[in-house]
């Protein structure tokens, strides 16, 4: 994993070789992304779900993106961190997503941004801040920005229509110069379509195994969450059960005295107690 080099995952691909990515959010996250070497890490909006407890990522604010990403990026300097662009701080103007995503990228140090969608003025952003040098990866198929308006979280690009409709967008996405494109829940044969006609890595999120590369939510993959799944996840640890356990032991050793024990805390003997004392009076006095 190396910070600068988004243009390794496009290697990669024409290696043939799948990408691995995860989210991560905060110090613990990075180190085990980083410990991991995934190829990149993305600070997704979806901190608005696994961080705040929203039950979508609408209210997630700049603010909170740039906070969870400087952690990020500094716990992982060498890796490829990148930050989503959260819902109100694109789509209204080429001007207000360019000025958005500079302030990212710069007050954050990552390598790049995200923004989902393809609309006209996605990609005249997409293609100024390539041009100004902030890497820029696309989103496609479902929108959880878009929820409220869309109806829900459904598989997208089952229909002709809608095949037809991503494999235009993707297209003008790598062509406005994103560098990679992510693919959530786009029907299998509709991602792998994509996949194919594109230069540029697609990576896949509930998409089915022809992308380029894979990225999971990381509460997900290591199940830190006690109860929700989404059906295409997969539990690769019980993060939740082995808190639990840990947790549960530590509360039953506190109250039936068995902790701290021997060596888990620092006896003073009785004669230094009483220089300390003798030194704290006459620091007080
Ligand atoms: O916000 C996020 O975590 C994402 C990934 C799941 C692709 O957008």
């Amino acid at each position: 994993m190396t910070r600068f080099k988004t243009t390794e995952l496009r290697r990669k691909k024409e290696r043939g070789e799948k990408i691995a990515s995860i989210t991560a959010y905060d110090l613990f996250t990075a180190r085990l992304a980083v410990a991991a070497e995934v190829d990149f890490i993305l600070v997704g909006d979806s901190l608005g779900n696994v961080i705040k407890g929203h039950g979508t990522t609408v209210p997630v604010r700049l603010e909170e993106v740039i906070y969870h990403t400087k952690i990020v990026v500094s716990a992982a300097p060498e890796a490829l961190v990148l930050a989503d662009m959260p819902f109100g701080t694109f789509k209204v103007s080429a001007e207000r997503t360019v000025d958005n995503a500079i302030r990212l990228f710069q007050d954050t140090g990552c390598g790049g941004v995200k923004l989902e969608g393809a609309e006209a003025c996605d990609l005249e952003a997409i293609a100024r801040l390539t041009r100004i040098g902030v890497p820029v990866m696309g989103h496609l198929g479902l929108l959880p920005q878009a929820v409220h308006s869309t109806g829900g979280y459904r598989i997208q690009g089952k229909s002709e229509r809608s095949r037809k409709r991503l494999l235009e967008q993707a297209q003008a996405l790598q062509d406005a110069g994103a560098f990679a494109v992510v693919l959530e829940c786009v029907e299998g044969n509709t991602a792998r379509e994509i996949t194919a006609s594109l230069k540029v890595p697609t990576i896949g999120i509930g998409s089915g195994p022809h992308c380029d590369g894979q990225i999971l939510v990381m509460h997900d993959a290591l199940g830190m969450e006690a109860e929700y799944l989404p059906s295409f996840a997969r539990k690769f640890a019980d993060l939740f059960g082995a808190g639990l356990q840990g947790m549960e032991s530590y509360v039953q050793s506190v109250r039936e005295g068995s902790y701290p024990g021997a060596g888990e805390y620092t006896m003073v003997p009785r004669e230094e107690r009483a220089d300390a004392s003798d030194e704290e009076s006459a620091r007080l006095a």
